[in-house]
């Protein structure tokens, strides 16, 4: 899949200020600082497209990017990218942390054209309350879901295996059928292949269901 155009579109307050629900929609949601829209930059190719920050709780809205691609046969499909606030960051007050999650969850439960999620973990800590709460929470919603591993050349390949290990068995016994993961760096461009591979695959999958 070839990305001729990704731009900016606007950012929303929630789910029902959001543009018109008629393209096929992926969307990055995880931790704070975990690289949410470092990867969205990574994916487009293009280093400023979506705000990156060294301190947490940089992204504060819901974000739509539109992507153009060409897909199959040098036909073109236009798609949105989602970039969300973090969860669970302690250190922004307590009321702007229930207003964020609000938006997260009513975005997620009620966004029709929200094909797959995408949910950032940080490759180089062991497996996380806040992180096996939210995946397990996905389940319960029955939302489509892939696990993205962050951050990995900042870690040595066997910690990162390690680490990528010790967070499937948590969900293993949770689940009768493991998500699939990858495991990325935004900085090397590692796993770019593979995401863009699974959205490629999706919006075939999907194409039907959106007429523009
Ligand atoms: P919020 O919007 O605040 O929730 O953060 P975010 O999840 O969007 O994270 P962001 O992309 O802003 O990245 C946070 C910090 O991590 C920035 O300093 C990035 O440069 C850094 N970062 C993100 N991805 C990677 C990566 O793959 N490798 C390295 N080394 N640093 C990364
Ligand atoms: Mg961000």
């Amino acid at each position: 899949m070839n990305i001729i155009s990704a731009q900016y579109i606007i950012s929303s307050p929630s789910v029902d200020k959001c543009p018109p629900a008629d393209k096929a929609e992926f969307a990055f949601i995880g931790r704070s600082n975990v690289g949410k829209s470092s990867l969205i930059n990574m994916v487009t190719d293009r280093t400023k497209l979506a705000k990156t920050s060294a301190s947490p709780g940089k992204t504060q809205m819901i974000n739509h990017f539109l992507i153009n691609s060409i897909v199959t046969k040098n036909v073109s499909q236009k798609w949105y990218l989602v970039d969300l606030p973090g969860y669970g960051y302690a250190k922004v007050a307590q009321r702007q942390r229930k207003r964020w999650t609000k938006m997260i969850e009513e975005y997620i439960r009620l966004r029709k054209n929200l094909i797959n999620l995408f949910v950032l973990i940080d490759v180089r800590h062991k497996p996380q309350a806040i992180d096996l709460e939210f995946v397990n929470q996905l389940g319960e919603w029955q939302i489509p879901f892939t696990v993205v591993f962050t951050k990995a050349d900042k870690t040595t390949q066997r910690e990162a295996a390690s680490c990528v290990k010790a967070f499937m068995d948590k969900l293993d016994e949770q689940w009768e059928e493991m998500p699939s993961y990858f495991i990325t760096s935004a900085i090397k461009g590692r796993g770019r292949k593979e995401l863009i591979g699974l959205i490629e695959s999706l919006l075939q999958q999907t194409s039907t269901m959106f007429s523009k």
